[in-house]
């Protein structure tokens, strides 16, 4: 399986890469970038780690060279300032990300490619990609609410001092202001969280707004997210390229899941060979369900305002 990474020069794009590239499962990787010289130095300083690693090829290239990739990772963006919420960015991406569709439509790609979204605001650009490309039903998707959910379940994990492997718990909805906590169904070595000693309301409240924060407190400390954002992705990519029918909370169009249409966010989506095989309408409680609907109704008033042009 080859990836392309556009915007593969930067910190989400080169930490993603290597992160596939520890992974092993993906046989070539592309980094395509604006900034051709920097694409040119991360793609060497992979390359020189690959014997001992998954010998993958890796390299930089344009979008000529990117034609015949089985999947396109969009990570290309210009980063949320801290006190600017994911959604203020849309304008400013919208148009870099309308130039990323035109070039992949002019340059051409696998009737089969996927698309797979990181840039923000994720769920708005995975909205535009899927209306824009002519892609088999499946073949868009977005990172979503899987890089909030593994830090969910990082930070509940340290916090209660339990093995973060062992801690199972859900981030929906929006990746923004409106995402939601499932605490109905986290579990810690397959037993209710809730009922674990310290997991009270006051906890649930502390841990969840450390989550939704942590996207500005990590571009507030080191300048942006890399490391776990590159773990999120080859997940993501792992899970499409071993058909491993895994359910994830990543992000793409909706069809009626909970009552949610035309707009992508994230709910359990199951993922395999053909990307987004199916949505899973699991039972929530109901101020959670309540939650995803407020983030469908806020991300349709958002798409509504973007002006496109795609
Ligand atoms: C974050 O939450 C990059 O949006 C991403 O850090």
């Amino acid at each position: 399986m080859k990836v392309t990474i556009i915007g593969g020069g930067g910190r989400v794009g080169s930490n993603a890469a290597f992160a596939l590239q520890c992974g092993g499962i993906v046989s070539e990787i592309q980094l395509l970038d604006v900034d051709t010289e920097l694409a040119e130095g991360e793609a060497l300083d992979l390359l020189h780690g690959a014997s001992c690693l998954g010998g993958q090829r890796i390299y930089a290239g344009d979008y000529e060279r990117a034609k015949d990739s089985d999947m396109f990772i969009i990570t290309a963006g210009l980063r949320r300032q801290p006190d600017e919420s994911r959604l203020d960015l849309i304008n400013r991406n919208v148009a870099l990300f309308s130039q990323i569709l035109d070039s992949l439509k002019k340059e051409g790609h696998k009737d089969s490619a996927m698309i797979f979204v990181v840039s923000n605001p994720v769920d708005i650009l995975t909205s535009l990609a899927a209306a824009f490309l002519d892609l088999p039903r499946g073949h868009v998707l977005g990172l979503g609410t899987m890089l909030d959910t593994i830090r969910f379940r990082s930070l509940i994990a340290e916090a209660l001092q339990f093995p973060s492997t062992q801690v199972s718990a859900l981030i929906l909805g929006e990746h923004g202001d409106s995402m939601v906590p499932i605490w109905s169904s986290a579990t810690v070595g397959g037993l209710p969280l809730t009922g674990v000693k310290g997991c009270d309301v006051s906890f649930q409240n502390k841990i969840f707004g450390r989550t939704k924060g942590s996207g500005a407190e990590v571009i507030r400390r080191k300048g942006g997210a890399g490391w776990a954002v590159g773990i999120a992705i080859a997940e993501v990519v792992h899970a499409i390229a071993l058909d491993k029918r895994q359910l994830l909370p990543v992000s793409s169009p909706q069809k009626g899941c909970y009552g949610i249409r035309d707009i992508s966010l994230s709910v359990p989506t199951i993922l395999g060979r053909e990307g987004v095989i199916s949505h899973q309408q699991i039972a929530l409680w109901p101020k959670e369900e309540k939650g995803l609907q407020t983030s469908a109704s806020t991300l349709k008033a958002t798409m509504r305002k973007v002006a496109t042009g795609v």
